[in-house]
């Protein structure tokens, strides 16, 4: 992909339809998630596509797209465009990234989409970050990353011991990030997954980070391979610390790596956390999994980057294309992370169909900036864009 601008997806597109050749996966992604929804079990999709309450917030976080509309700017000329983003010191050919997605390794139809969705990151240099809650190891995911940079993402245990060992981990795996997530040291009320009872980890799912650290196997009496349910006892005993402020300096020790923290909504929190010595905050409502009733998590974000005056601020919740894209980085995200679209692709078709995913939203942003005369990131700016009345904005999602 190298050389080639990310609009160009399309020509492929195109040219292979010349040969009668049809795009194996959606373009579209009501599409990707009709289809993703009868190709995965019924309790992986239901666990997938849920989030908390209603889902009134889960909705919300997409329809805030609809509310910001770009200005076309023309005689630009943007016949190059330059998506190339600088994180912590790692040129990234663009601002996009994967969300760290729990059961990822569920919904590939072999049981290993951590492998199959760090394939994915190695063929289109879109990061991962990696879930503490991996079906494989984290140092295996980490070893089909190639050249693209990996992040992990960490749930702090409540046993310190156990936390700064899978951080330790994750350096010596070659991660190039830590990102704590804050809002989910316990689960968000989820109608879906609580009418089937279903919760994966209960089930043993997902615990390979846990089963293959020392720390946690040793405070087992019998190893995890000889007692499964003991080790998923001792998970639930150990998964979530509710961590406070005076968390934080401890959790800073830990690491030399960039550090950042994701579940930041409020200017104040992120204000306090980059006093704080973090490298980085992430906006997000975790896809409105977490606590239903909530502000779409787009409509916390430029109060979020004021609050940090210039740290980076990665984002996610409800970004389903390329345009999407594009809003939140003019609202000032430095990077734009993506959940649910990637696991559908992969439910769809493994490590390809994660690629068709990344590369479809990469095209869409890249032809946007092209035809609206906005060829580098730097451009894209709050100026860029104006409010859609409440009235339209209502009617573009029918
Ligand atoms: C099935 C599923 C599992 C998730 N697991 C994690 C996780 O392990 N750690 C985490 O920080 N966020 C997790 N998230 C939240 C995502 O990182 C991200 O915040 C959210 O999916 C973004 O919203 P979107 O799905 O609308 O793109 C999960 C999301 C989904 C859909």
């Amino acid at each position: 992909m190298t050389g080639q601008p990310f609009g160009s997806y399309q020509n492929e597109i195109y040219l292979n339809g010349l040969g009668g050749v049809l795009p194996p996966y959606p373009m579209a992604f009501a599409e990707l998630e009709d289809r993703a929804r009868t190709a995965l079990p019924t309790s992986v999709w239901s666990y997938v596509a849920g989030g908390a309450g209603d889902e009134r917030t889960q909705r919300a976080n997409v329809a805030a797209f609809d509310h910001w509309g770009l200005v076309p700017r023309m005689f630009v000329g943007a016949a190059q465009r330059d998506l190339s983003v600088d994180l912590f010191g790692m040129r990234l050919p663009s601002p996009l990234l994967m969300a760290p997605v729990g059961v990822i390794g569920l919904c590939a139809q072999d049981g290993h989409g951590d492998l199959a969705t760090a394939r994915a990151a190695a063929r289109t240099g879109v990061p991962m970050i990696a879930s503490t809650l991996s079906a494989d190891p984290m140092e295996e995911v980490a070893a089909e990353y190639g050249d693209t940079p990996g992040f992990f993402q960490l749930y702090t245990p409540t046993d310190r011991e156990l936390a700064a060992s899978l951080v330790h981990r994750a350096e010596q795996a070659g991660y190039r990030a830590i990102v704590v997530t804050l809002d989910t040291w316990v689960t968000g009320w989820r109608p879906r997954d609580l009418a089937t009872a279903n919760f994966p980890q209960l089930r043993g799912h997902c615990l390979a980070n846990y089963t293959s650290d020392p720390v946690f196997r040793a405070r087992l009496a019998r190893t995890p391979e000889e007692d499964p349910q003991a080790a998923v006892l001792l998970w639930t005993q150990l998964f979530g610390a509710p961590l406070t402020w005076d968390d934080l300096p401890w959790l800073r020790s830990l690491t030399d790596l960039p550090l950042l923290v994701k579940g930041i909504c409020h200017p104040e929190d992120a204000r306090r956390a980059k006093d704080a010595g973090v490298d980085g905050v992430y906006c997000s409502n975790h896809g409105g999994r977490q606590a239903n009733g909530g502000l779409p998590a787009l409509d916390a974000l430029p109060a979020v980057v004021e609050a940090v005056d210039g740290l980076p601020v990665l984002f996610d919740s409800g970004v389903r294309s390329g345009a999407d894209v594009v809003t939140a980085l003019a609202l000032g995200a430095t990077a734009v992370a993506v959940g649910r679209p990637y696991a559908y692709g992969l439910a769809l078709g493994g490590a390809d169909g994660v690629v068709h995913v990344l590369r479809s939203l990469l095209a869409e942003a890249d032809l946007i900036m092209a035809v609206d005369g906005y060829p580098a990131l730097a451009d894209l700016t709050a100026d860029a864009l104006r409010r859609v009345p409440p009235a339209v904005a209502g009617e573009a999602r029918h």
